[in-house]
Protein backbone atom coordinates (compact mmCIF):
# COMPACT_ATOMS: atom_id res chain seq x y z
CA UNK A 1 0.00 0.00 0.00
CA UNK A 2 1.21 3.76 -0.65
CA UNK A 3 2.38 5.88 2.21
CA UNK A 4 0.50 8.93 3.03
CA UNK A 5 2.84 11.67 4.35
CA UNK A 6 1.45 14.86 6.22
CA UNK A 7 3.68 17.68 5.97
CA UNK A 8 2.56 19.63 9.00
CA UNK A 9 5.38 21.55 9.41
CA UNK A 10 4.49 24.85 11.38
CA UNK A 11 5.15 27.33 8.14
CA UNK A 12 3.27 25.31 5.84
CA UNK A 13 0.36 24.64 8.12
CA UNK A 14 0.23 28.88 9.11
CA UNK A 15 0.32 29.77 5.27
CA UNK A 16 -2.40 27.01 4.29
CA UNK A 17 -4.51 28.78 7.29
CA UNK A 18 -4.27 32.33 5.45
CA UNK A 19 -4.99 30.50 1.85
CA UNK A 20 -8.06 28.44 3.57
CA UNK A 21 -9.43 31.90 4.20
CA UNK A 22 -12.57 33.07 2.17
CA UNK A 23 -11.36 36.88 1.67
CA UNK A 24 -7.78 36.24 0.98
CA UNK A 25 -6.90 37.53 -2.71
CA UNK A 26 -5.74 35.82 -5.92
CA UNK A 27 -2.42 37.44 -5.17
CA UNK A 28 -1.85 36.55 -1.82
CA UNK A 29 -3.01 33.35 -2.48
CA UNK A 30 -0.80 32.65 -5.44
CA UNK A 31 2.29 33.72 -3.49
CA UNK A 32 1.44 31.25 -0.32
CA UNK A 33 0.75 28.60 -2.62
CA UNK A 34 4.26 29.14 -4.33
CA UNK A 35 6.15 29.72 -1.39
CA UNK A 36 4.05 25.99 0.20
CA UNK A 37 5.13 24.10 -2.90
CA UNK A 38 8.53 25.35 -2.53
CA UNK A 39 8.61 23.80 1.04
CA UNK A 40 6.99 20.70 0.05
CA UNK A 41 9.33 20.20 -2.71
CA UNK A 42 12.28 20.33 -0.21
CA UNK A 43 10.30 17.76 1.72
CA UNK A 44 9.57 15.22 -1.11
CA UNK A 45 13.73 15.64 -2.66
CA UNK A 46 14.97 14.62 0.87
CA UNK A 47 15.64 10.96 -0.40
CA UNK A 48 17.26 10.97 -3.77
CA UNK A 49 20.28 8.87 -3.89
CA UNK A 50 23.59 11.06 -4.13
CA UNK A 51 26.92 9.99 -5.89
CA UNK A 52 30.43 10.72 -5.20
CA UNK A 53 31.77 13.32 -7.63
CA UNK A 54 35.59 14.31 -7.91
CA UNK A 55 35.86 18.28 -7.55
CA UNK A 56 38.39 20.96 -7.48
CA UNK A 57 38.11 23.44 -4.93
CA UNK A 58 40.43 26.90 -4.65
CA UNK A 59 42.46 24.75 -2.51
CA UNK A 60 42.73 21.05 -3.63
CA UNK A 61 41.14 18.12 -5.09
CA UNK A 62 38.35 17.05 -2.84
CA UNK A 63 35.29 13.44 -3.36
CA UNK A 64 31.99 15.12 -2.64
CA UNK A 65 28.16 14.43 -3.11
CA UNK A 66 25.66 15.40 -5.92
CA UNK A 67 22.24 14.23 -6.67
CA UNK A 68 22.29 10.97 -9.46
CA UNK A 69 20.51 8.84 -10.84
CA UNK A 70 16.73 9.11 -12.44
CA UNK A 71 15.77 12.44 -12.85
CA UNK A 72 12.62 14.74 -11.85
CA UNK A 73 9.69 15.80 -13.88
CA UNK A 74 6.97 17.53 -12.51
CA UNK A 75 3.14 17.53 -14.06
CA UNK A 76 0.75 20.18 -12.78
CA UNK A 77 -2.76 19.31 -13.55
CA UNK A 78 -4.32 21.97 -15.43
CA UNK A 79 -5.51 24.71 -14.31
CA UNK A 80 -4.43 24.38 -10.70
CA UNK A 81 -1.64 22.69 -10.73
CA UNK A 82 0.09 25.47 -12.49
CA UNK A 83 0.11 27.21 -9.16
CA UNK A 84 2.56 25.11 -7.67
CA UNK A 85 5.20 24.83 -10.74
CA UNK A 86 7.40 27.67 -9.75
CA UNK A 87 7.86 27.14 -6.35
CA UNK A 88 8.88 23.91 -7.39
CA UNK A 89 11.32 24.96 -9.78
CA UNK A 90 12.95 26.96 -6.96
CA UNK A 91 14.31 24.13 -5.56
CA UNK A 92 14.76 22.01 -8.06
CA UNK A 93 15.60 23.87 -11.58
CA UNK A 94 16.25 21.29 -13.16
CA UNK A 95 12.80 19.64 -13.35
CA UNK A 96 11.27 18.73 -16.49
CA UNK A 97 7.96 20.17 -17.03
CA UNK A 98 4.75 17.88 -18.38
CA UNK A 99 1.40 19.39 -18.75
CA UNK A 100 -1.66 17.17 -17.95
CA UNK A 101 -5.42 19.05 -18.71
CA UNK A 102 -7.90 17.34 -16.80
CA UNK A 103 -11.55 19.03 -15.53
CA UNK A 104 -14.33 17.84 -13.49
CA UNK A 105 -17.57 17.77 -15.51
CA UNK A 106 -20.03 19.57 -12.79
CA UNK A 107 -22.87 17.51 -12.96
CA UNK A 108 -21.05 13.84 -13.15
CA UNK A 109 -17.83 15.04 -10.98
CA UNK A 110 -16.33 12.79 -13.34
CA UNK A 111 -12.82 13.97 -15.13
CA UNK A 112 -12.87 14.93 -18.80
CA UNK A 113 -8.83 14.99 -20.17
CA UNK A 114 -8.26 17.95 -22.52
CA UNK A 115 -4.65 18.20 -22.97
CA UNK A 116 -1.53 15.81 -22.62
CA UNK A 117 2.42 16.72 -23.09
CA UNK A 118 5.33 15.24 -21.96
CA UNK A 119 8.74 15.49 -21.60
CA UNK A 120 10.31 12.53 -23.99
CA UNK A 121 12.08 10.62 -21.79
CA UNK A 122 9.13 10.91 -18.94
CA UNK A 123 9.09 6.90 -18.76
CA UNK A 124 12.81 7.33 -17.06
CA UNK A 125 11.91 9.71 -14.88
CA UNK A 126 10.83 10.62 -10.76
CA UNK A 127 7.48 11.61 -11.95
CA UNK A 128 5.56 14.61 -9.29
CA UNK A 129 1.98 15.23 -10.19
CA UNK A 130 1.01 18.42 -8.73
CA UNK A 131 -2.17 19.67 -8.02
CA UNK A 132 -3.61 21.10 -4.60
CA UNK A 133 -6.73 19.76 -4.42
CA UNK A 134 -7.42 15.55 -4.29
CA UNK A 135 -11.07 15.12 -3.99
CA UNK A 136 -12.68 12.39 -5.26
CA UNK A 137 -9.40 11.55 -6.50
CA UNK A 138 -10.66 11.32 -10.07
CA UNK A 139 -8.53 13.90 -11.85
CA UNK A 140 -5.53 12.30 -9.98
CA UNK A 141 -6.08 8.71 -11.00
CA UNK A 142 -6.96 9.94 -14.68
CA UNK A 143 -3.38 11.26 -14.80
CA UNK A 144 -1.50 8.23 -13.33
CA UNK A 145 -3.27 6.25 -15.86
CA UNK A 146 -2.39 8.14 -18.88
CA UNK A 147 1.79 8.46 -17.71
CA UNK A 148 1.54 5.03 -16.72
CA UNK A 149 0.21 3.70 -20.66
CA UNK A 150 4.16 5.94 -20.84
CA UNK A 151 5.78 3.43 -19.33
CA UNK A 152 6.41 6.22 -15.99
CA UNK A 153 6.86 3.70 -12.70
CA UNK A 154 7.88 6.28 -10.18
CA UNK A 155 5.25 8.33 -9.50
CA UNK A 156 4.01 10.27 -6.34
CA UNK A 157 1.37 12.92 -6.05
CA UNK A 158 2.06 16.10 -4.33
CA UNK A 159 -1.23 17.99 -3.32
CA UNK A 160 -2.02 20.97 -0.73
CA UNK A 161 -5.61 19.67 1.14
CA UNK A 162 -6.50 15.84 0.22
CA UNK A 163 -9.84 14.87 1.17
CA UNK A 164 -9.57 11.02 2.76
CA UNK A 165 -12.70 9.73 0.20
CA UNK A 166 -9.56 11.15 -2.45
CA UNK A 167 -6.91 9.16 -0.61
CA UNK A 168 -9.10 5.99 -0.30
CA UNK A 169 -9.60 6.16 -4.60
CA UNK A 170 -6.12 6.81 -5.43
CA UNK A 171 -5.14 3.94 -3.30
CA UNK A 172 -7.62 1.59 -4.42
CA UNK A 173 -6.51 2.08 -7.88
CA UNK A 174 -3.21 2.98 -8.16
CA UNK A 175 -1.40 1.56 -4.59
CA UNK A 176 1.87 1.70 -5.92
CA UNK A 177 1.92 5.90 -5.51
CA UNK A 178 2.78 7.91 -2.49
CA UNK A 179 0.92 11.01 -1.36
CA UNK A 180 1.90 14.11 -0.15
CA UNK A 181 0.03 16.44 1.70
CA UNK A 182 -0.03 19.79 3.40
CA UNK A 183 -3.37 18.74 4.96
CA UNK A 184 -5.46 15.94 5.15
CA UNK A 185 -9.57 17.47 5.53
CA UNK A 186 -12.61 16.32 6.59
CA UNK A 187 -14.33 15.15 4.01
CA UNK A 188 -16.44 16.15 0.71
CA UNK A 189 -19.86 17.99 0.75
CA UNK A 190 -22.72 17.15 -1.76
CA UNK A 191 -20.64 19.00 -4.34
CA UNK A 192 -17.81 16.84 -4.14
CA UNK A 193 -15.81 19.96 -2.75
CA UNK A 194 -13.33 19.47 0.35
CA UNK A 195 -14.24 20.68 3.86
CA UNK A 196 -13.43 23.01 5.36
CA UNK A 197 -10.87 23.33 2.33
CA UNK A 198 -10.45 26.16 0.32
CA UNK A 199 -12.94 26.46 -2.25
CA UNK A 200 -12.48 25.76 -5.56
CA UNK A 201 -8.36 26.09 -6.35
CA UNK A 202 -8.51 27.02 -9.79
CA UNK A 203 -11.07 29.66 -9.54
CA UNK A 204 -8.92 31.37 -6.19
CA UNK A 205 -5.24 31.07 -8.53
CA UNK A 206 -7.26 32.79 -11.85
CA UNK A 207 -9.35 35.42 -10.15
CA UNK A 208 -12.20 33.66 -12.69
CA UNK A 209 -15.06 33.64 -9.88
C1 LIG B 1 -9.87 20.85 -9.38
C2 LIG B 1 -8.53 20.56 -8.77
C3 LIG B 1 -8.29 19.12 -9.14
C4 LIG B 1 -9.67 18.54 -9.13
C5 LIG B 1 -9.82 17.74 -7.88
O1 LIG B 1 -9.76 21.11 -10.73
O2 LIG B 1 -7.52 21.42 -9.17
O3 LIG B 1 -7.68 18.97 -10.42
O4 LIG B 1 -10.59 19.65 -9.12
O5 LIG B 1 -11.03 17.08 -7.87
P1 LIG B 1 -11.14 15.50 -7.98
O6 LIG B 1 -10.13 14.92 -7.04
O7 LIG B 1 -12.55 15.26 -7.52
O8 LIG B 1 -10.93 15.08 -9.38
P2 LIG B 1 -11.01 21.62 -11.60
O9 LIG B 1 -11.78 20.45 -12.15
O10 LIG B 1 -11.81 22.58 -10.78
O11 LIG B 1 -10.34 22.32 -12.82
P3 LIG B 1 -9.50 23.70 -12.86
O12 LIG B 1 -8.22 23.45 -12.10
O13 LIG B 1 -9.27 23.91 -14.30
O14 LIG B 1 -10.32 24.77 -12.22
N1 LIG C 1 -11.63 21.13 -6.68
C1 LIG C 1 -11.34 22.25 -5.98
O1 LIG C 1 -10.75 23.19 -6.53
N2 LIG C 1 -11.72 22.31 -4.70
C2 LIG C 1 -12.35 21.31 -4.07
O2 LIG C 1 -12.65 21.43 -2.87
C3 LIG C 1 -12.63 20.15 -4.81
C4 LIG C 1 -12.26 20.09 -6.11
Amino acid sequence: MSKVTVFDHPLITHKLTIMRQKDTGSKDFRELLSEISMLMAYEITRELPLEDVDIETPICWTTEKMVSGKKIAIVPILRAGLGMVEGFLTICPVAKVGHVGVYRDPQTKKPVQYYFKMPQDIAERKVVILDPMLATGGSSNAAVDELKKLGCRDICLMNLVAAPEGIKAVQEVHPDIDIYVAAIDKCLNEHAYIVPGLGDAGDRIFGTK
